[in-house]
């Protein structure tokens, strides 16, 4: 099954939505940021105006299917939790529609987005991810994606695995 998946920066605009797939059982459980609507408008605003993470919507053949946050590991609390690289980039990721869910479209999404990351980043050799140890269908999909396992770590809310999608000779 092939998709063209896009990923574009999110505006403000966008938060509606975003707050909609944050608010679902399935990303809420994760990712603990179902705020209001105005809370994620200013969330995408403090984002797009600092260094940290860049917040996205994820289009699969054109049609919206969730949120994607890049983040460059140097300026994440992440840093203190690995030997991190200066070029690494992390990802965080949310399908929004739960019957899109389990089907094969979060691991094709993430390679998408590895791939890209690595592609428009000629100095990154690293696309990492940190999910819940006990988070199954995303470390799943992450490994489905192209990314291995690296161990262990204690944050302060969960214990996550480290997840590593390394550049590749031929890239
Ligand atoms: C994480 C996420 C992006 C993965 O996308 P997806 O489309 O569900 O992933 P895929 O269908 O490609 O792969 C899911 C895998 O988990 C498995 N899986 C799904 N539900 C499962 C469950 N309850 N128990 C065990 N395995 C499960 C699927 O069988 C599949 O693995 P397999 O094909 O190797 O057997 C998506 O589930 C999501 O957005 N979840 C909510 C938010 C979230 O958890 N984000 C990640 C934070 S790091």
């Amino acid at each position: 099954m092939s998709d063209l998946f896009e990923l574009r920066p999110a505006v403000p605009a966008d938060a509606p939505r975003i707050a909609l797939w944050m608010s679902q059982p399935h990303v809420l459980r994760w990712w603990h940021q179902s705020w209001s609507v105005e809370r994620w408008a200013q969330e995408i605003e403090r984002q797009a105006a600092g260094d940290h993470s860049v917040p996205c919507v994820a289009t699969a053949d054109a049609e919206e299917i969730g949120y994607v946050e890049l983040y460059r590991v140097r300026h994440d609390r992440l840093a203190e939790y690995y030997p991190y690289d200066e070029n690494d980039w992390g990802v965080h990721v949310a399908i929004g529609d739960v019957t899109r869910v389990g089907r094969g479209l979060g691991r094709r999404l993430l390679r998408a987005v590895a791939d890209a990351v690595l592609a428009d980043e000629p100095a990154c050799q690293r696309v990492v991810a940190e999910p819940d140890i006990e988070n199954t269908p995303s470390v799943r999909a992450f490994l489905a994606a192209g990314f291995d396992r690296h161990g262990e770590l204690q944050l302060p809310e969960k214990t996550a695995l480290l997840m590593v999608r390394t550049r590749t000779v031929e890239e």
